[in-house]
């Protein structure tokens, strides 16, 4: 039935951009990708796009209006910060690994890095970080990892995408590969990434209003009922693989990496808001 509904919805928006047209270059891709989602939502501010289902969901948006009086990522905003300023044993800190310090950079993640030709996410950064400094890598789905992200995502507040594509063949074609995986059709269901959230994007599945594809991470790490507890962006894209009946892949394989640089570079321009809340 649920299936059947949405199948519905993406016969008829098949037209609109299920297939992506021939890409010159990304900035081209960024401009139709946005403008798609513009006259999908005319109502909704451009900047209002990093609210993720509370921007195209009135009911939705009350009910979070409601949480955000006492917001349920508060607790890993605390640990984060905690987790964030004591020393590693050999005395350093992550600030040492990032620019700034690691305050207000999360809207530049992920990054490509030119020494090893691989787009490094933020969390992987703080992961690298931890092992160029002794420390073991913190699992990747929730919890200290969560919670760090909660708190440089919160500096980066208001804050717009700011992704590059270097000039580097390998960039462009990372770039490349995380487009088509979003667009690719898979698991038993057939579903790609982008049949629920371009052409589906706002409508119902279960007791989900589908987040548009624009945006999508600007919210990340989020608290979620349904969890009960925060997530990290790993988390998402599993949970999400297991929707279309797909074999998740491990957290930051390359194929998740690189579709968080597309989706990231996508959303450039519009303002980052986590750590967010999600029913
Ligand atoms: C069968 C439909 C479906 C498919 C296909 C799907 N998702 Fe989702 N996705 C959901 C649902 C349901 C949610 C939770 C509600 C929401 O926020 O959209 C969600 C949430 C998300 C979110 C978090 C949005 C937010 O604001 O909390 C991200 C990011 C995401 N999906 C990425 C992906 C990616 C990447 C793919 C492809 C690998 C994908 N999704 C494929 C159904 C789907």
């Amino acid at each position: 039935m649920i299936v059947r509904r949405l199948l519905a919805v993406l016969i008829a928006g098949a037209s609109l951009g299920a297939a992506p047209a021939p890409a010159p270059n990304p900035e081209t891709d960024r401009v139709a990708f946005q403008s798609y989602f513009f006259t999908k939502f005319p109502n909704v501010k451009h900047e209002e796009f990093g609210n993720g289902p509370y921007a195209v969901n009135a009911p939705m948006r009350k009910q979070w209006e409601e949480i955000m009086q006492f917001p349920p990522y508060e607790p890993a905003l605390d640990e984060g910060r905690e987790a964030f300023e004591a020393p590693f044993a050999n005395g350093r800190h992550y600030s040492d690994c990032f620019d700034n310090g690691g305050d207000g950079i999360r809207q530049t993640y992920p990054r490509f890095d030119t020494k090893t030709g691989e787009i490094i996410t933020l969390d992987g950064a703080i992961n690298a970080c931890r092992v160029s400094n002794g420390e073991k890598p913190l699992p990747l789905q929730t919890g200290v990892m969560a919670s760090i992200t909660a708190f440089m995502s919160e500096s980066s507040r208001g804050k717009p995408f700011d992704i590059k594509i270097p000039a580097d063949p390998r960039a462009l074609a990372a770039y490349e590969r995380g487009k088509e995986f979003f667009y690719a059709r898979k698991g038993q269901l057939g579903f790609a990434c982008a049949s629920c959230h371009v052409q589906g994007a706002g409508e119902r599945l279960r007791g989900d209003i589908l987040a548009p594809a624009l945006g999508i991470l600007a919210a990340f790490p989020i608290y979620r009922s349904d969890w009960g507890a925060m997530g990290t962006i790993d988390r998402r894209f599993t949970s999400c693989s297991a929707q279309t009946r797909a074999v998740p892949l491990p957290a930051q394989a390359a194929a998740y990496r690189e579709v968080e640089y597309f989706l990231s570079y996508m959303s450039n321009g519009i303002p980052i808001t986590g750590p967010g809340t999600r029913p």
